[in-house]
């Protein structure tokens, strides 16, 4: 990497972005805005996206345009397309040697895509989600970035990650290295036991256990979850021990006496999460879903409208709205 340009390796080669959502977006106006120039959108026939991506100054084409035109492809579509994307559109356009950059190590890790052996195959990966790529790059930082190289057939890899990395804004902030399976296997498992899966199921059973208890639902929903930002605001900020001292004692000493237990009861849940991920059998079930229309994420999206627990966030939330309050009676 070039001491006085830590965009450097990027500087020459021509870019596309596959998919224009939540990273696609980001990355694209970030680099964008880093100084590149040579940057393309490709998306699929008749994207819902092209209008914003064109709208926002960039040319945009097919997948399979883009992917005849760039020296690096960087692949930000949904991770359940990355197969057939690679099958249809990349693999018979694209022109040796062309480098490959995904976000996060799912694809290669379970084998979605399979790039022939001159391709790079680079990771470099922004944590957190899409839209805050952007958010914090306009507010001066940036998020924190992951980067490895999975095969390094130009012998370049390493250096485009980084300047990659750069171009979003990870290096205002930290990067750090890893490997495909760790940020596949970590990423998968962060989500799932804890900030998606495991935080809505101790938010909806404890909701759930509140009001079967004669609590009103505006309560529990505001113990239970609305508060939930305030806390997890302080442990970004602070740390675990940080919140702990942020907090009252009687919050401490509670947590404190219940943590070891709930995570006791959930150590057998993990154990099989972890199986599940590092087997593929997790991959492998997603693929099985995505490939016959989500039949069940259909039915669980539907069935979220009717539940107590979103009533009562709507309920509060339209409150709030308005400044509204109970009359004393
Ligand atoms: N490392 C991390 O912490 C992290 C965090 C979040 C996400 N990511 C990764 O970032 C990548 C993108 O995620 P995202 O959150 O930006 O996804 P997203 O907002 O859902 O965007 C998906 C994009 O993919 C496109 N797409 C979907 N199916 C397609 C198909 N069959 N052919 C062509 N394009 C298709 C969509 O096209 P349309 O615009 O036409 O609908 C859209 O532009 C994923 O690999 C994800 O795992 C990594």
């Amino acid at each position: 990497m070039s001491d006085t340009d830590p965009l450097a390796a990027l500087r020459t080669r021509k870019l596309a972005i596959v998919g224009y959502g939540n990273h696609g977006r980001s990355h694209a106006l970030n680099l964008r805005d880093s100084g590149l120039t040579n940057i393309r959108i490709g998306l699929r026939e008749g994207s819902a996206s092209r209008a914003k991506a064109e709208a926002e100054g960039f040319e945009v084409g097919t997948v399979a345009e883009v992917a005849g035109w760039a020296d690096i492809v960087s692949i930000l579509a949904a991770d359940e397309a990355h197969a057939e994307i690679w099958r249809d559109d990349i693999a018979p356009n694209r022109p040796a040697g062309q480098a490959l950059i995904f976000c996060h190590g799912y694809s290669i890790q379970y084998g979605l895509v399979d790039p022939s052996p001159d391709a790079d195959i680079i990771l470099a990966a922004a944590k957190g989600p899409g839209g805050a790529v952007r958010t914090e790059y306009q507010n001066g930082g940036g998020l924190i970035g992951y980067w490895a190289v999975h095969r390094d057939a130009s012998g370049s890899a390493r250096d485009i990650a980084l300047a990659y990395l750069e171009g979003i804004g990870s290096g205002r902030v930290g990067i750090f290295e890893t490997t495909f399976e760790e940020e596949a296997v970590s990423d998968l498992f962060g989500e799932q036991a804890v900030l998606v899966g495991g935080l809505v199921a101790l938010a909806k059973a404890s909701f759930c256990r509140l009001t079967a208890a004669g609590v009103s639902p505006r309560m529990a929903y505001i113990d239970c979850v609305h508060e939930l930002k305030y806390l997890a605001d302080l442990i970004h900020d602070r740390g675990i021990a940080g919140m702990y001292d942020a907090i009252s004692d009687t919050a401490e000493f509670g947590a404190r006496l219940c943590e070891h237990d709930i995570a006791s009861a959930l150590g057998p849940e993990f154990d099989t999460l972890l199986d599940n991920i590092r087997s593929g059998d997790f991959a492998a079930s997603w693929n099985a879903e995505h490939a016959s229309g989500a039949p069940r994420m259909k039915t669980w999206r539907a069935a979220d409208l009717k539940e107590p627990v979103e009533e009562a966030g709507l309920e509060l939330r339209s409150r709030l709205k308005g400044g509204r309050r109970d009359t004393p009676s």
